[in-house]
């Protein structure tokens, strides 16, 4: 374990792949987020819909967790769990969460800052309804977040759910839907070399974007 640690403290690579400028980037943070998105989804970057989600507690205290990122338009950015799980209960308290994106390939990062919503019932509706039979089962099995005691209770929660929808629609539970978070911040950081990474932040003030360069 002594060499793993120093193998750990000593990794450091030099990030070349690209540059990033205030004359190249689009004044919108979107269509930059976008276009991103589009080369990292060229570049085959694996699990590139994947993005950090971090919520607070009603006690202040910050979790973060990996989620899909589903739809994205006018700087809205749509995910989807479950109501009652620990992020539903600290979105309901708080509001306010931040996504972080991690594109290795392109050497890049994007935080964007906002304020959570739940989507509509019909929208969540239209998303479970297009989702694999065995993932709507999933969602009527799982109380995510809960303590179970062994994986058999989960299992056989899911037959029971199963023999529940034998030979019909699974209809999406309650407590499981869309969130919603509308961008107030977005950083783009390129990673450069020695350290002296490009990062260009945008932040909403009144109904216009000011964009800065910070320091790495
Ligand atoms: C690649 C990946 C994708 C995930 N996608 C989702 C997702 O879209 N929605 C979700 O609720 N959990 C997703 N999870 C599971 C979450 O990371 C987390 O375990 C779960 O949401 C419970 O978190 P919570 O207890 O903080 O609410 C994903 C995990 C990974 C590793």
């Amino acid at each position: 374990m002594d060499e793993f640690q120093k193998h750990i403290s000593q990794l450091r690579d030099d990030f070349t792949f690209s540059t990033l400028s205030e004359k190249d980037v689009e004044a919108n943070p979107f269509f930059q987020f976008e276009k991103w998105l589009l080369e990292a989804v060229a570049y085959k970057v694996p699990e590139v819909q994947a993005m950090q989600l971090c919520t607070v507690s009603e006690r202040n205290s910050p979790s973060s967790r990996i989620v899909y990122l589903r739809e994205f338009k006018n700087h809205q950015f749509t995910f989807y769990g479950n109501y009652l799980s620990k992020k539903g209960i600290h979105l309901e308290h708080n509001p306010n969460a931040a996504l972080s994106f991690f594109w290795p390939q392109l050497e890049r990062q994007i935080r964007i800052e906002g304020v959570v919503k739940k989507i509509s019932a019909e929208l969540s509706d239209q998303y479970f309804n297009s989702r694999p039979r065995e993932s709507q089962i999933g969602a009527w099995a799982s109380n995510q977040s809960e303590t179970i005691l062994t994986r058999n209770e989960l299992e056989e929660k899911n037959i029971h759910f199963e023999k529940q929808f034998k030979n019909i629609p699974v209809t999406r539970p309650p407590h499981w839907g869309g969130w919603s978070l509308e961008a107030n911040y977005y950083e783009f950081w390129q990673g450069r070399k020695s350290r002296l990474h490009d990062r260009i932040s945008y932040s909403l003030t009144e109904n216009s974007w000011q964009l800065n360069r910070l320091a790495p």
